[in-house]
C-alpha cells in the first residue's frame, strides 16, 4: 500500500519518504507546540480557532509562525484532498534542527512543519450510550497546561495509568481542584447545573470546551465556570469529557465506583445532541459557501 501523503515544510510527500533531523528541537526537547482538528465528510470542525490557538501556543514558546491562519487553512484544505472522508489532521510545529544541542532558543532558525492525516476514531455508539470508565490521579504535570506542546510526557504516564487499569482517561486532581483529564477536558454536573474548571494555566483550554460552553448559553443549559473540587467530582451526578476526538463523552464510573445511576445523565443527552447538531450544521454552511 503506499504511504499516505502527508506535509513536510511547504511540500506534500509520502509520509515514508520524510525525514526529521535528530537535532531537531522537538526530538532533542519536546521543543514544539501541535494541534489536532477533526474533519468530518471533508469539514475541519471549528479549523481557524485551532491554528489561532496554535498561535497563541507559539506566542507563550517565542516560536515565530511561519504561516498566517488563513495560510494554515489552505494548507490543510490542499492536504485533505488527499484524505476523503472522516479524519483528524494533526499539525506539529517544533522550534527546527540546529547545528548542535544547546538549550538556549537559537536566534533565526527556520522552525519544522508537519501534518498528516489519520482515520478520525470517533466515540462508539456504545460509548455514547453507556459512557466509559475513567480513574483519578494527582496532576503531576508542569504549570504551563495552557500552552498546547509537544512535551507530552507527563500526559502519556497519566494516560498509561487509565490504560493499565482498562479505563478511557484520567482526571487529573491538583491541590483538591480538579483541572482535566490526561488528553481531554472535564466537566461536572450537580441538579442539573454543569460545572467547568477555571481556563488558567493547569488546563488546555479546549476547542470542544470553548464550544460546549457557547452551545450551553444557547441552549439554555446553566453552565458555571469556576473551581471544581475533588468532593464534586467525587458527588456529581455526570461527568463529562470533551476533546475533538471525543466530542462530549459522559463518565459513568469513577475508580470503579458508578457516577450517579452509572449511566449517561439527562443533560448529557442534552449537550450531545447539541453538539450533533452544531456539527451538521457547519457541514450544511460549508456545503452552502463551497
Ligand atoms: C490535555 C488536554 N486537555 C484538553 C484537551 C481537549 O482539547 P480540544 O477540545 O481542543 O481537543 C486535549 C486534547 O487533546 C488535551 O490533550
Amino acid at each position: 500500500m503506499n504511504a499516505p501523503i502527508a506535509h513536510f515544510n511547504g511540500r506534500l510527500l509520502p509520509l515514508d519518504r520524510i525525514s526529521i533531523s535528530p537535532l531537531d528541537r522537538g526530538f532533542i526537547f519536546g521543543d514544539g507546540v501541535y494541534e489536532v482538528i477533526p474533519v468530518y465528510e471533508g469539514v475541519a470542525l471549528r479549523a481557524r480557532e485551532h491554528f489561532e490557538r496554535l498561535q497563541r501556543s507559539m506566542d507563550e514558546i517565542r516560536l515565530a509562525n511561519p504561516h498566517t491562519v488563513d495560510e494554515w487553512l489552505a494548507i490543510t484544505r490542499e492536504l485533505l484532498e488527499h484524505h476523503p472522508g472522516n479524519q483528524s489532521v494533526y499539525i506539529q510545529v517544533t522550534r527546527g534542527a540546529p547545528s548542535k544541542r544547546d538549550h538556549v532558543m537559537p536566534k533565526d532558525l527556520a522552525p519544522t512543519v508537519f501534518m498528516m492525516c489519520q482515520p478520525l476514531a470517533s466515540p462508539s455508539k456504545e460509548a455514547v450510550e453507556n459512557g466509559v470508565a475513567c480513574i483519578t490521579a494527582r496532576d503531576f504535570r508542569w504549570e504551563k497546561c495552557h500552552i498546547k506542546s509537544t512535551s507530552l510526557l507527563g500526559n502519556v504516564m497519566a494516560r498509561q495509568l487509565s490504560a493499565d487499569a482498562g479505563a478511557t482517561e484520567t482526571i487529573l486532581i491538583r491541590d483538591g481542584f480538579v483541572t482535566e483529564a490526561s488528553a481531554s477536558n472535564v466537566f461536572v454536573v450537580k441538579d442539573g447545573r454543569v460545572a467547568a474548571p477555571l481556563q488558567d494555566n493547569l488546563i488546555l483550554l479546549g476547542i470542544t470546551y470553548d464550544l460546549l460552553v457557547r452551545l450551553a448559553g444557547e441552549g439554555a443549559v446553566e453552565l458555571e465556570i469556576r473551581p471544581v473540587t475533588e468532593a464534586e467530582l467525587r458527588s456529581a451526578d455526570e461527568i463529562w469529557l470533551s476533546s475533538s476526538t471525543k466530542e462530549v463523552l459522559a463518565v459513568t464510573s469513577l475508580d470503579g465506583k458508578p457516577v450517579g445511576p452509572g449511566k449517561p445523565g439527562p443533560v448529557f443527552r442534552r449537550m450531545h445532541a447539541l453538539y450533533q447538531e452544531h456539527k451538521a450544521k457547519s457541514r450544511r454552511q460549508s456545503a452552502v459557501s463551497a
